[in-house]
């Protein structure tokens, strides 16, 4: 009898699935038996991305779901429509995220790096977790980065107002996700739901190419070389998806599949209860009276 492939049954949702290492990740669960959604901005986009992921033979069908997640109504919009769809979410890989060098605000007037790395998965996870959890056992994974080490949170200037730098903002946005996968593993404490987080490598994408400063774009040029590819840069996050040897293991950092010391930043759980806080009143899921 021919094997049964490992996440048949099971659906995924990858967020940033148009390119990059979300739609790697998609192509390896679909190729593993999942059905799988992807998001992306524009709809002709999503559609081609999910049409080429599910183009071998014998895959499920791929959902393209097109929303602008830097804004909160895309976000909510997108959760009303992954629920519609699927009536069990096994597996939520928040991978959509981007690097501005200069500030930009959303229509929400957050500052978008802020809005798009950190506060779209923690909305779209929130909005997201009663399914999953009652889908359990069923795995949330965040895309975060090595450069989480050289975050702050800086609760003065979380949107950088004050004083902006695209590598602040992305190392503040990508702490946010460890910050915040260890603060989910806490509260989803014996749900059946667990949260990792992860550092894909250093991969060959269109990452930060819309807004990209001068030098960077240089140094980037020449390190295209030294690069992994798309596909290896998506074998971690695959890997937390679908492996039975990480059934169960939550609260942890990876790089290369293997769990591994994040910054020491992210272990201050005052700094991620108060980070939760307000990111759920900015995201206006704080409920009052
Ligand atoms: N590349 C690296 O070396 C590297 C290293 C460490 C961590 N990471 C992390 O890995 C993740 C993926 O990065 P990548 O390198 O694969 O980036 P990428 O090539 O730029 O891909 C980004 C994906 O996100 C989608 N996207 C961007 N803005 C969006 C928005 N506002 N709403 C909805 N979807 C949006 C894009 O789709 P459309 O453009 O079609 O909308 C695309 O599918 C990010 O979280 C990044 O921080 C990357």
């Amino acid at each position: 009898m021919a094997d049964v492939p490992v996440m048949a049954g099971k659906s995924v949702l990858v967020t940033g699935g148009t390119g990059g290492i979300g739609k790697a990740t998609a192509i390896g669960l679909a190729a593993l038996g999942a059905r799988v959604g992807i998001t992306g901005r524009d709809q002709a986009r999503t559609e081609a991305a999910a049409a080429d992921i599910g183009a071998a033979p014998g895959r499920p069908v791929v959902d393209a779901f097109a929303v602008d997640m830097s804004v909160q109504a895309g976000v909510r919009r997108l959760a009303a429509q992954v629920r519609d769809t699927y009536p069990r979410l096994d597996v939520l890989v928040n991978n959509v995220g981007g690097f501005w060098a200069h500030r930009h605000v959303t229509a929400d007037g957050l500052e978008r790096t802020f809005a798009l790395n950190h506060l779209a998965p923690f909305l779209l996870t929130s909005l997201l977790l009663d399914r999953l959890t009652s889908s359990a056992p069923a795995r949330i994974l965040t895309v975060s980065s090595a450069a989480h080490g050289r975050g702050r949170i800086d609760f003065g200037d979380l949107q950088g107002e004050q004083n902006y730098s695209g590598q602040r903002a992305y190392s503040q946005s990508k702490l946010a996700n460890v910050m915040f996968t260890y603060e989910l593993a806490r509260r989803l404490d014996a749900t059946g739901v667990t949260a990792t987080v992860l550092h894909p490598g250093v991969v060959r994408t269109s990452f930060g190419a819309e807004d990209q400063a001068a030098y960077l774009a240089v140094m980037i040029g020449v390190a295209h070389l030294f690069m992994k590819t798309p596909a290896r840069g998506a074998d971690t996050p695959i890997y937390l998806a679908s492996s039975p040897q990480v059934e169960g293991i939550t609260g942890r950092y990876f790089v290369n599949r293997k769990p591994k010391t994040s910054s020491k930043a992210s272990y201050d759980t005052a700094g991620a209860a108060r980070l939760w806080q307000v990111s759920a009143d900015l995201a206006g899921l704080t409920a009052h009276p």
